[in-house]
Formats: C-alpha cells, sequence, structure tokens
C-alpha cells in the first residue's frame, strides 16, 4: 500500500502538486492557499497555468506540467472543487490514478485542514487499489505521497483514522474480490483469524457444523448443507473497558450463491462471489474499530456458508427452524441470505442482548431496481438512528437511502404451516426482506437497522475512489458512526 507521510515542509521536488478550487460555476479556479505556499514565481507560473490549461477546479481534475531542468521538474494542478471532503476524496483518487508511473509526489494541503487531509489520504488508497490474484508486472510505480501541512504532529490522529479507514475498506475489498473457487466459509473464517491476531485485544469464537447444530442455528445449517464445505458462524468481539454502548454488527456471509435448488441463470449467478460483501463490511469494520481503538463495544457475527445445488441441499417447501425456535417456510432456495441473518440476529438478540443492532446484507436485486446501482437501501424504525447512520454514511462519502418497512406486505409473511413465509411471491422484494428480518429482532425492534447493500457493494467501472469490482461498501459508513458511540 501506498506509503502516506506528514511532513511540515516539502523535502522532495520532483513532482510537487498544487490543488486547485472551483469556487462556483461562473467563478474562475483558483489556487488554493497552503500550509506551504510555493516561491513567488512558481505560485505565479500556477497561476498563469490555470486558464491556460483551461482548468475548472472541478474535483478529480488533473494537469501535469513538465518543467525539464527546474525544481520542480513537475507540477501537478490538481482540481479540488468546493474543498468538501468527498471533493478531496475525489481528488485523491485521479491522483492516485494520474501519478502512478510516478515514484513519489509532494501534495501541499491547506493548512490545518483536516477534511482535506482525510479525504485526499482516503482517495489516494482506494483510488490506487486493484486486486490481483498473482503479482505479474503493471502494479502502479506509486509508492510514497508526502503530504505538506502545518501541523504535522497534530494532524497525525486524522492520517491514522483516514488510513485506517482505507486499509480495512481494501481488505473487504479483497475478500469479497477473492474467487469462490478460493473462499469457502472456512478459508473466509481463516482469513478472519489471521486478521485478528493482529490485536491481542480482540476475541474470536469460529463456531463449526457440529456446533451450530447443537445450539439450533437451523438457518444456517440449511443453507449452507448443500455444498461440501461446511458453513460457520463467526463472532468477533471488540470489548474496550471504556465503552458505553454496545453494538452488534451481522453480516451476510454466502461465499457462493447459485440459489440452490431454485438455480439462478447464468447471468444472475455470475457475480455471486459477491455475496458475502456484508460479512466482509462488519468484519473489516469491527477491525478498525479495534485498530482505531475506538470507545465503542463491537460484537461481530458473520453466519458464512455456501448456497449449493445437491442432494444434500435444503428445498423448497422446507421448514427451517431458526435459532431461538421461529419457524420458516422456505418456497424459494435462493431467499437463502435472510434465513442466515435470522439466525444470527436471533442469538444476538437473545444472547447478546446489545444496545444497538445492525446488519448489512447484499440481500435482493430489488435494492438496485429501487435505488439505482449505488445506494444502499437503510430500513429502521428509530428515526434517530436512521439519521445518525446515514449522515455518517454520507459523510465517509458513501451512499444509503431510507425506505419504508410498509405495514401492508407483513401479512404476506403469513404461512399454513410454520411462523413465518420466507420468501412471499408479492411486494417489494428488498422490502419484504427487511419485514421478514424484523420478525428475528425481539426487543430490538426499535433499536435495529437494516441495510440492503446488494447494489453499492459493486461497481461496473472505476468512478471516484471506487475501482472496478468490490468497493467495500458499509467500512467507511460504519466507522464513522461508531466513532460518534464513544
Ligand atoms: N444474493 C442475492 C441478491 C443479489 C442479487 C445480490 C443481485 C446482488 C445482486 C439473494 O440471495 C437473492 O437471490 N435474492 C433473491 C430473492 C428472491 C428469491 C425472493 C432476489 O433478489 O431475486
Ligand atoms: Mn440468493
Ligand atoms: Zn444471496
Amino acid at each position: 500500500m501506498l506509503a502516506i507521510r506528514l511532513v511540515s515542509e516539502p523535502e522532495r521536488l520532483d513532482t510537487l502538486v498544487l490543488p486547485v478550487r472551483n469556487e462556483g460555476s461562473d467563478a474562475p479556479a483558483t489556487l488554493v492557499p497552503t500550509a506551504s505556499p510555493p516561491a513567488d514565481d512558481l505560485q505565479a507560473e500556477a497561476t498563469a497555468l490555470i486558464p491556460a490549461a483551461r482548468l475548472s477546479g472541478a474535483a478529480g481534475e488533473v494537469r501535469e506540467h513538465l518543467r525539464p531542468g527546474g525544481t520542480p521538474g513537475r507540477l501537478v494542478l490538481l482540481g479540488v472543487g468546493a474543498g468538501d471532503e468527498q471533493s478531496w476524496r475525489t481528488a485523491g483518487a485521479a491522483l492516485a490514478r494520474a501519478a502512478q508511473d510516478e515514484a513519489q509526489v509532494t501534495v501541499v494541503l491547506p493548512a490545518g485542514d483536516q477534511a482535506a487531509l482525510r479525504g485526499l489520504t482516503e482517495g489516494l488508497l482506494l483510488g490506487s487499489y486493484r486486486y490481483r490474484l498473482t503479482e505479474t508486472g503493471g502494479a502502479p510505480a506509486l509508492a510514497e505521497v508526502d503530504l505538506v501541512v502545518g501541523d504535522p504532529e497534530g494532524l497525525a490522529p486524522t492520517l491514522d483514522a483516514a488510513r485506517t479507514t482505507a486499509e480495512m475498506t481494501r481488505l473487504a475489498r479483497d475478500l469479497t474480490n477473492t474467487p469462490s473457487s478460493v473462499k469457502n466459509p472456512a478459508w473466509f473464517a481463516a482469513r478472519i483469524e489471521a486478521a485478528a491476531a493482529e490485536h491481542p485485544d480482540l476475541h474470536l469464537r469460529v463456531r463449526e457444523p457440529e456446533e451450530l447444530a447443537a445450539e439450533g442455528f437451523g438457518g444456517i445449517l440449511a443453507v449452507g448443507g448443500g455444498s461440501a464445505s461446511g458453513p460457520r458462524l463467526v463472532e468477533l468481539d471488540w470489548r474496550p473497558a471504556d465503552a458505553r454502548t454496545h453494538v452488534v454488527l451481522v453480516g451476510k456471509g454466502i461465499t457462493f450463491d447459485t440459489g440452490g435448488i431454485s438455480i439462478k441463470p447464468v447471468p444472475a449467478m455470475k457475480l455471486m462471489r459477491k455475496d458475502m460483501a456484508g460479512a466482509a463490511a462488519v468484519v473489516a469494520a469491527t477491525l478498525g474499530a479495534a485498530a482505531l481503538r475506538l470507545p465503542v463495544r463491537v460484537t461481530t457475527l458473520a453466519p458464512l456458508a455456501e448456497n449449493m445445488v445437491s442432494g444434500s441441499a435444503f428445498r423448497p417447501g422446507d421448514i427451517v427452524r431458526h435459532y431461538g425456535g421461529l419457524t420458516s417456510e422456505t418456497t424459494n432456495s435462493d431467499a437463502e441470505g435472510r434465513l442466515v441473518l435470522a439466525d444470527a440476529m436471533a442469538y444476538a438478540v437473545r444472547e447478546i442482548k446489545p444496545d444497538l443492532l445492525v446488519d448489512l446484507a447484499t440481500l435482493t436485486g430489488a435494492n438496485a431496481v429501487a435505488l439505482g446501482k449505488r445506494h444502499g437501501a437503510l430500513y429502521s424504525e428509530n428515526d434517530q438512528l436512521a439519521a445518525d447512520l446515514l449522515t455518517a454514511i454520507e459523510a465517509a462519502g458513501e451512499r444509503a437511502w431510507r425506505m419504508p418497512l410498509a405495514a401492508d406486505y407483513v401479512e404476506y409473511l403469513g404461512s399454513d404451516i410454520a411462523d413465518l413465509h420466507s420468501s412471499p411471491a408479492r411486494g417489494a422484494g428488498s422490502v419484504v426482506a427487511a419485514l421478514f428480518l424484523r420478525e428475528f429482532t425481539g426487543e430490538l425492534r426499535d433499536r435495529w437497522v437494516h441495510v440492503d447493500m446488494s447494489a453499492p457493494s459493486w461497481s461496473e467501472d472505476t468512478h471516484a475512489e471506487l475501482t472496478k469490482g468490490a468497493t467495500g461498501w458499509g467500512v467507511r459508513g460504519l466507522l464513522r458512526w461508531l466513532a460518534t458511540l464513544g
């Protein structure tokens, strides 16, 4: 990963990056006043370059100006838009791409601007992300970025928060991009174990199929039953002594979703290695909370299973007995996510009894039908909690939209033979799935948030700080939110 350092003055002058603002639609772009302003002649040169290079100052705009024999030898003008955190994030990602052939660059930042530092750092680290199974050449050369700030010591915690956030987002992307030939439940659990081992204060328990059976996790066992790689339930606990709030995070961890006996057609199945993006996000956020020593207790549950087609797979028409005893009639084995989540949530409510419960899941294709490709669908009965999470998600540069837990559809959850019907054929898909999950929230019903994040978990293209493929959606927003609970 790119090494980013804070310095009080430029130490190397191969490539100097100066930020350029856009004050508004008609206003001309201007150089941003920075902590260590360039010498007068360089300042004049850069100012003259702005109109000459037709810079608008829009976030992510990059112009490189070569100065053979000069110091610096290259001058880069970087558009930072209105100078808000997201614009800096976009700028950081654009710079990481534009400067990928340089070994080192130096960026001058506005004095004391935490949002700029945070946005730029995350943009650099997320925009330079790439997933490769094998390291075969072609990796970007850019290895070092010096950020010139007025007060390197005072800003060190901000850099640390940004770096940890980006590192954990990259971890979630790696896990989600990994092919399912590698990523079975045991492999995923082992990766979590390895990452957690770096923090002595994290406690981990991984339940194997025998323990799941003994304790009654019928949903996880039903969904995982068709696979040669048995299911797991990962329980990861960050328990700081000074915590006042206890949050349980639950993430859907289907390491591949064929649909099961209700098998998916080819186009719908081809990306189903990403069906554990919720689990990757909550695990990475918890590791991030531990790395940043956030004073909030976080217990993360990741039910991991592979939804396969085989002689031991569960069938449409089966009745599943969930943890705690509620039963559900399953008529579509492709509605598997809600079955594993239901077990984990019921366990959290009955045994862990947290203050707040949040689940993230690549739950329905209907998420994208309702909200398009970059918004998660957020559900909660608690207005304050919903608003707090939405605020954190947006501040972190992610997007979600609140959806209604519409009472109109509750009747569809009725079954003639079980307590619930898990996949009614009527109603808005993402909403009905949320209503099903709500049945497992017990006393935490109004302290629960569900986010269907199947749409934003994956990006079809490179877009600002997102790279093509897994996005790591949720890590940034969750870490922001957890940091407010201390
Ligand atoms: N993993 C899928 C949802 C999904 C679809 C995620 C597209 C990402 C992109 C989930 O398990 C699923 O199959 N949901 C069904 C639910 C239906 C059977 C009630 C769906 O959305 O079609
Ligand atoms: Mn499915
Ligand atoms: Zn699924």
